[in-house]
């Protein structure tokens, strides 16, 4: 094994992407703006025959983000785009044509079905949706035109957990052209690594841990060998590109995650076994609670679980939800999450048609930011006394 394969994660991070040599010895890569790159001749310009043409395809800063992305998803490519809601959309383009039918996991992030329902159906593509509990009958779904398996585990805002090695499995052995794709955001490459469970394609809202810091949108979507020149093609026909400034940001982000999510999951599983014990909290959502549903798959899969989670409170309805939320001081009310600060936010699940929310009572979503555990607990009991 090499070298750089045995070492541990933060020293990868603290590496990856940029080697200091290749520029004069900076420690980070420079910050390129670009959209015209010069040729030396005439020649080189219709051959494109350098590393770098045009601004829409790439420069020194994206790349080393680029990079740093796709060793860690074990993959043979990335591509780097606007939002983490583009780098489900993408795909979708890259892979879907009129005719495909599409199997989606009904617990999924409700933009993602929203883009299904109002672009992707435009185009002639059958979506169907699935249990993410579903076992072995998963098989009896597939379909010669089924093209695409979108997955993500735990659910948005609900946590289940889905078997993602089955359902890979399961989909390659009845269509081996299938395209298995896994919005892995709530996980990040340090904590499920979907290309070595069989998925094909990877996709992460870089917007939440890689950056880190509440202040930059951007997505990525990294493919196995068989996958990657038909995303890599689609991204350069739609011209969705990202620039350099943020790429940067989000480059600066991915050095420090590691070390934040050890602080995310440790206070988080703090604060869930402290809300457990709590008699106004029907049930706490996250996967590595070992009462948890889904923690037989998750420990089996998983290396760690992040800062996001769900709490059911007891016989409340959204007239007292809301009363939970605008109790909270500290924690901020917003719909994104992983970030250095706490928010809190109470979904709805007005499209889900299986994978429904509890019955004991609202959810309230929690991100759990750096902040102390101690002034956490405090806020969280004014919006519990609140209810
Ligand atoms: C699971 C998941 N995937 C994708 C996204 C989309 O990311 P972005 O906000 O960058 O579009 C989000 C945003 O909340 C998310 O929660």
């Amino acid at each position: 094994m090499s070298d750089e394969k045995m070492q541990g994660i933060n020293t990868r991070l603290a590496h990856l992407g940029h080697d200091p040599r290749s520029y004069h010895g900076f420690v980070n890569p420079p910050v390129v703006r670009a959209s015209t790159v010069l040729f030396p001749n005439y020649q080189t310009m219709v051959e494109r025959s350098q590393k770098y043409t045009y601004g829409t395809r790439g420069t020194p800063t994206t790349d080393a983000l680029a990079d740093a992305l796709t060793d860690l998803e074990s993959a043979q490519g990335t591509i780097l785009v606007p939002s983490g809601l583009a780098a489900i959309s993408i795909p979708f383009f890259a892979y879907a044509k009129a005719g495909s039918h599409v199997l989606v996991v009904d617990s999924l992030y409700e933009p993602n079905r929203h883009f299904c329902e109002t672009v992707l159906s435009r185009f002639g593509v059958e979506i169907e949706y699935f249990s993410p509990h579903l076992g072995e009958d998963f098989r009896s779904l597939m379909r010669p035109e089924t093209d695409i398996v979108m997955l993500e585990a735990p659910g948005s805002n609900t946590f289940e957990m889905c078997d993602i090695p089955l359902l890979s499995r399961l989909a390659h052995e009845a269509n081996p052209d299938c395209v298995v794709m896994m919005d892995n955001t709530w996980a990040t490459p340090l904590f499920f690594k979907p290309l070595d469970h069989g998925v094909d394609v990877s996709i992460h809202a870089l917007t939440k841990y890689p950056s880190g810091h509440s202040d930059v949108l951007m997505g990525s979507v990294s493919a196995n060998e068989r996958c990657w020149k038909t995303l890599h093609d689609t991204q350069i026909a739609l011209g969705t590109c990202v620039q350099g400034d943020e790429a940067y940001l989000i480059l600066r982000g991915l050095r420090s995650m590691g070390v934040r999510l050890a602080h995310h999951e440790r206070s988080t599983m703090e604060l869930c076994k402290w809300l457990q014990q709590d008699e106004r909290v029907a049930r706490v959502l996250y996967p590595a609670l070992p009462d948890d549903p889904g923690y037989d798959i998750w420990k089996r899969d998983f290396t760690g679980a992040s800062g996001l989670f769900g709490i059911v409170l007891k016989g409340a309805d959204e007239a007292a939800g809301a009363r939970f939320l605008d109790a909270l001081k500290l924690f901020g009310l917003g719909y994104s999450w992983a970030g250095h600060e706490c928010l809190a936010v109470m979904p709805r699940f007005g499209d889900r048609t299986i994978a429904q929310p509890p019955e004991e009572g609202v959810i309230i979503r929690l991100q759990i930011g750096l902040e102390d555990v101690a002034d956490i607990k405090r806020d969280l009991e004014r919006g519990l006394s609140a209810i």
